[in-house]
């Protein structure tokens, strides 16, 4: 398929290995070791990750097959994609809402990436080394107020938060393929070793048993409609669906790559990894006497914990949050380059001239998150303050609207064969039953899901 604009060639990635790691590198980040153990505690456990597996599997990876879809087929932004695939311009609304979200995204993903930053620097200063002395409450309570001491200060947040969008620029203005490619194949195995490493060594803990049975533990009396649609905006946010991210990367696949299997790798790595943040988190909880639904600290309040118990834990520790500091800077990455693409490639920006205006939008508006519980954190539209409400957005309505257009474009305005011929890579893939059972569930099963999962959690409609 030919291009837009004829200069432009697409570089596409080196191989379907390469493509797996990078969509698996956008997909893997805080998501799966902050936002998930979190959001987990907060709503109660077990039941909370059925539904969210629910979630996944009906809408998440239709919705993922049918982003690899337009991008791959289009092979272009996702505002130019609808052109290309001759769609009316009304569909051009996915592409601009998804530039809004990932807007939004970053805007306070960047801080929490910066708070990973920062612990990675005071884990190498050694600010975590005492904590092997100290008896088992003290312990707790020495890291909960690291964690406020390092959210609430005033500069030190907002320079992490600046070093981090600074980094995640550089990447983009370096090429996507260069940039992602590298980093992302060569160092995430290192930190799954560190993510199972923590998981045994917290299984070993006194608390194990609590905190599996926290994580297995199906009490559905906590299930209400929001937190419902919070399980939904964590599906999303967790596969980087919904905004166009994973079209763009898709833009980039080889021709050759099997999409269907892919989006299920994704998404059972994913869902894998989160499992484990899980299971290296929640004993600790138990055995130090923390509180389960203590919100976005949990992370921050355990890890230093079950490496206090391991030897050589400081130097683990650093090695940990340094490696998270790299899975936050590549998933930030891939939100970066939707407007980026869209800036270059539809308003013919230059790309240095389209990472500043992204990187400067997001520093000026991103300082508003950094101070969630002081300062400006005061402020609160909705009762949400400003982390929390960009946050809300964009899981939770930004990125399911976005999801729903998606199904919708390709459940009913794509024409059936262009759509298997495309998943089949041309008929080269005999998965004809597969494809057939995609579209059904995406036609009848996921849009409808969404609304009902949305209306449910305005009150239009009492399941
Ligand atoms: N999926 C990423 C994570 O889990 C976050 C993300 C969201 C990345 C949206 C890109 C787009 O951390």
């Amino acid at each position: 398929m030919s291009n837009l604009n004829p200069n432009t060639k697409r570089e596409t990635f080196s191989s379907g290995l390469a493509v797996f790691f990078a969509t698996l590198g956008s997909a893997v980040g805080l998501g799966n070791i902050w936002k998930f153990p979190y959001l987990v505690g907060i709503n109660g456990g077990g039941a909370f990750i059925l539904v969210y597996l629910i979630c996944v599997a009906l809408v998440g990876m239709p919705v993922a097959i049918s982003e690899f879809y337009i991008g791959r087929r289009a092979r272009t932004n996702p505002i130019q994609a609808f052109e290309k695939l001759k769609a009316s311009s009304f569909w051009k609304i996915i592409g601009y809402l998804g530039v809004l979200t990932s807007l939004f995204v970053m805007l306070f993903y960047s801080s929490v990436a910066g708070w990973v930053y920062l612990y990675t620097f005071k884990a190498i200063k050694g600010d975590f080394t005492n904590i092997a002395s100290l008896p088992i409450k003290e312990a707790g309570i020495f890291v909960s107020n690291e964690f406020n001491i390092a959210v609430n200060g005033t500069l030190s947040p907002m320079l992490w938060q600046l070093i981090v969008i600074a980094i995640v620029s550089i990447i983009i203005f370096a090429g996507v393929k260069k940039g992602i490619e590298k980093v992302t194949k060569t160092l995430m195995p290192v930190l799954l070793v560190l993510i199972i490493l923590c998981a045994i060594r917290a299984l070993t803990l006194e608390g194990a048993k609590e905190g599996i049975n926290f994580l297995f533990s199906m009490d559905f009396s906590a299930i209400t409609p929001s937190v419902i649609l919070s399980a939904l905006g964590l599906a999303f946010f967790k596969l980087s669906i919904g905004m166009g991210t994973m079209m763009t990367y898709a833009s980039y696949f080889t021709d050759d790559n099997n999409m269907p299997v892919t989006s299920a790798r994704v998404a059972l790595s994913d869902t894998g990894i989160s499992m484990l943040a899980g299971l290296a988190i929640f004993p600790v909880v138990f055995t130090f006497g923390l509180e389960p639904g203590s919100g976005r600290g949990l992370l921050f309040n355990t890890i230093p914990l079950v490496f206090s118990k391991i030897p050589f834990g400081n130097v683990l520790l650093a090695a940990f949050f340094f490696l998270a500091s790299i899975a936050a800077t590549t998933a930030m990455t891939s939100m970066f380059a939707v407007p980026v693409s869209v800036l270059t490639e539809s308003l013919n920006m230059k790309k240095g001239k389209a990472v500043l205006l992204t990187g400067g939008v997001i520093i000026f508006i991103g300082i508003l998150t950094v101070h969630p519980s002081s300062l400006l954190g005061n402020i609160t539209i909705l009762s949400l303050n400003f982390f929390d409400l960009f946050d809300y957005i964009s899981s939770n309505i930004f990125m399911p609207i976005g999801g729903l257009l998606i199904a919708i474009f390709v459940g009913y305005f794509v024409a059936k064969d262009d759509l298997i011929n495309e998943l089949s890579n041309q008929g080269k893939l005999n998965m004809a039953i597969y494809l057939k059972l995609f579209r059904l569930i995406l036609r009848y099963v996921t849009p409808i899901l969404l609304i009902i999962i949305f209306l449910n959690s305005v009150g239009l409609l009492k399941l």
